[in-house]
């Protein structure tokens, strides 16, 4: 398989992992606090978009890697698909969307269970004790949908004898790859 092969079919696969649940569904996503220490927790991407490649996942607005990503938008993301045995690695530029349009676009799009998710009016991390009653007809205002433009890869497959790994790194429009010792 050549470089293009490869990152078409690392595309598809991020396009797969939006549009049923696949390993790549549920990602890793690391950030860098204001203090320095990284902080990683999972995501749901939502979306998958080219020109330049890019990932969507959405979080409440008041969560600790908003401010994070503001701060220090060069975040990690990390995908395993258990299914397939790859891991695929990728860092990039986090932008959060403030076209109210397209937030309501997606809105639209989730499921009630999903809406409920933004219904509290405290920050994520909030003791209970402290915490504000939910206010479910005002959740949009906290719904934040964040994009991650994919700037290098790192690419892990172990069903193959010897495993291989490939690293991609985008400048402009255009991606390079080539192999490295796994
Ligand atoms: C299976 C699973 C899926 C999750 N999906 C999301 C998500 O799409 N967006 C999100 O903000 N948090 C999601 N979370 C919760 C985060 O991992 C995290 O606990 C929360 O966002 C608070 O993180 P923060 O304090 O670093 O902002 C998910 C957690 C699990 C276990």
């Amino acid at each position: 398989m050549d470089h293009q092969d490869l990152l078409a079919s690392i595309w598809e696969s991020l396009r797969a992992a939006t549009t049923q649940r696949t390993g790549f569904t549920l990602a890793t996503l690391a950030t860098v606090t204001a203090a320095g220490q990284p902080r990683a927790r999972s995501v749901i991407i939502r979306d998958f978009a080219t020109d330049p490649e890019r990932v969507y996942f959405a979080t409440h607005t008041a969560s600790d890697k908003l401010p994070e990503m503001l701060a220090r938008p060069t975040v990690a993301l990390m995908f395993y698909d258990a299914a397939t045995s790859v891991q695929l690695r990728a860092e990039g530029q986090a932008q959060i969307i403030e076209d109210p349009a397209e937030r309501h676009r997606v809105w639209d799009t989730l499921a009630p269970h999903s809406r409920e998710l933004y219904a509290p009016t405290a920050p994520p991390g909030t003791p209970l004790e402290t915490a504000d009653a939910p206010d479910a007809r005002t959740a949009f205002e906290r719904f934040a949908w964040i994009s991650i433009r994919l700037d290098r890869l790192d690419w892990l497959d172990l069903a193959t004898d010897p495993h291989q790994r490939w690293q991609f790194q985008r400048t402009g429009t255009t991606w390079t790859g080539h192999p490295v010792v796994p």
